[in-house]
């Protein structure tokens, strides 16, 4: 079966990442990173089970912390678990894309549908000078960010812009171009800040994302060197053999 056909059979919410939660580890990290304070107006985009927005209020006392999502179910039980911890936060049931959120000052954004992330990067464009936008794994679409921890990423307002493709990849990987160390290094991160505690599923989720970085890598033209390196083709094989997934047709796409 080819990596698409795998995919294809994976639950949709887990494919679509729609019930994707962040862990209260992983939302530390990213407030401190984006040094959260007091004075911020803190918005969650697609606030899931609201952990993030309760957290932001409880842990760093922003002047108010709001959650967005068209998930009616999600941000009752959100809200309902937020009164019920006595921690004051907003809960707006509505699609992102139609959201005032002009009073933002700190946004979390994690999003990887692209006609989404256009939308939203033009809405972006008119907020408040300073305005920080944290993205996860992906930078918004041409630009440079400001701050990177990868897989966290934060944007300011006004945007820079990427000049050019390597750019981007110099300012998120630090790298002038990828190999299998680094698509390595950075599926592992990504695995790490996200992943469950059950490492032997962290290990083949690293191996798809690092085929996945490395080969994406390649069709923007930004690999080390011309060919496969040695180590891809041998993960490649690997896939195929022991779980019958076939990576190929990506590489010839
Ligand atoms: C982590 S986000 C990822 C969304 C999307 N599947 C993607 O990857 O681009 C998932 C959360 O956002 C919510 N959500 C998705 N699209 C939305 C939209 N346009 N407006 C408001 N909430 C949205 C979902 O209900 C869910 O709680």
């Amino acid at each position: 079966m080819n990596i698409d056909e795998y995919l294809q059979k994976l639950p949709r919410n887990i494919l679509d990442g729609e019930d994707a939660n962040l862990s209260e580890k992983s939302y530390r990290t990213i407030f401190n990173l984006v040094n959260l304070k007091p004075s911020d107006i803190f918005y969650h985009l697609g606030s899931g089970d609201g952990l993030g927005v309760k957290i932001a209020k409880r842990d760093y006392n922003v002047k108010k912390s709001i959650g967005i999502d068209y998930n009616v179910k999600k941000i009752n039980l959100a809200e309902k678990e937020a009164s019920q911890e006595n921690i004051v936060t907003e809960f707006i049931h509505q699609d992102i894309l139609d959201a005032d959120i002009s009073d933002a000052t700190v946004i979390l954004f994690w999003f990887t549908d692209e006609q989404v992330i256009k939308k939203m990067k033009v809405k972006f464009s008119n907020l408040k000078e300073g305005t920080r936008i944290i993205t996860i794994w992906g930078p918004l679409p041409e630009t440079i960010p400001e701050k990177v921890d990868f897989p966290y990423i934060i944007n300011t307002i006004p945007f820079k812009k990427a000049n050019n493709i390597q750019e981007q990849l110099l300012s998120i990987f630090k790298v002038k171009c990828v190999d299998f160390v680094t698509a390595w290094e950075f599926a592992e991160r990504y695995t790490k800040a996200l992943g469950t505690p059950e490492v032997k599923n962290d290990r083949f989720l690293t191996i798809i994302q690092t085929l996945t970085i490395w080969i994406n890598a390649k069709k923007l033209g930004v690999t080390c060197g011309e060919g496969i390196p040695e180590s891809i083709s041998t993960y490649i094989k690997l896939m195929k053999m022991n779980f019958d997934i076939d990576f190929e047709p990506l590489l010839n796409d």
